[in-house]
């Protein structure tokens, strides 16, 4: 049996009344739907999002993309610091709150009001990845992720994560080599050891264990195209029950 068919069928709808009393619409649900994806580095996120973002497009979905660290202007300045491998002096808590100062400015200047327009939100990692990076990973606790979260997300959780479940030695691999063809600079936590990147996996499957509502684990080996349709499986199942337009 493959992992993605172990996990329950359920209410994607659960969850929704915070974010559509935060927007303040007045609706007893917010018009559009949030989706983020989650993983290792190199378990292939951003390939499938935008394979999936491609799709809904092409049925008449409106979609807004986004990734973080990153995601506005001032989020990619905040990315630079954060994964410059250079700056190895950055401790564990800074980088925690540098993450959480992304998301913040990403909720707040392009999520929220995509959202309240309706729109499909792909985001490329969200706060799972900082449960898993900097709450595990680094040791900093989830809970004091969760308390951060509180104030920078201001209540917003995603209706949908694909967490793409790939085991440590393959992502590794695959993005070591991304890394060496794009010459890319920013490999501050990439480069961390294969033992952390183990307690991140780790993370990520508790995670995916503990909120079975919301998260769905996809078997991220296999060739772009099956991943693709995984991913296109689960999501058909999330917009249909939504109504999304
Ligand atoms: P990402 O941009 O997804 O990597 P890529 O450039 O491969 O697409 O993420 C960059 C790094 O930041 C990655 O190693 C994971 C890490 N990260 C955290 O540690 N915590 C976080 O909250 C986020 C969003 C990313």
């Amino acid at each position: 049996m493959s992992t993605t068919e172990v996990l329950p069928e359920v209410d994607i709808l659960e969850g929704l009344e915070p974010l559509a009393r935060k927007l303040g619409n007045g609706a007893s649900k917010p018009r559009g739907l949030f989706i983020t994806f989650e993983g290792l580095d190199g378990a292939g996120k951003t390939t499938q999002l935008k394979l999936l973002a491609a799709r809904l497009r092409e049925q008449g979905k409106p979609v807004l993309e986004t990734a973080e660290p990153g995601g506005t202007s001032v989020g990619m300045q905040i990315r630079h610091i954060l994964l410059n491998a250079e700056n190895k002096e950055l401790s564990a808590l800074t980088e925690l709150l540098l993450m959480f100062a992304c998301r913040a400015q990403d909720v707040e200047e392009c999520i929220l009001p995509a959202l309240d327009q309706g729109l499909i939100v792909l985001c490329d990692r969200f706060t799972d990845s900082t449960v898993a990076y900097q709450g595990v990973a680094r040791g900093l606790s989830i809970e004091t992720v969760r308390t951060v979260d509180r104030i920078a997300c201001q209540g917003l959780a995603p209706h949908l994560t694909l967490y793409l479940d790939v085991d440590v030695e393959t992502a590794l691999e695959r993005a070591h080599h991304r890394n060496r063809e794009d010459e890319r600079p920013e490999t501050r936590i990439e480069e961390q050891t294969l033992e952390f990147h183990t307690k991140v996996r780790d993370a990520y499957l508790d995670l995916a264990a503990m909120h079975p509502e919301r998260i769905r684990l996809v078997d991220a080996l296999g060739t772009r195209e099956e991943v693709a349709e995984r991913v296109w499986g689960i999501v058909q199942r999330a917009v249909g029950a939504l109504g999304v337009r």
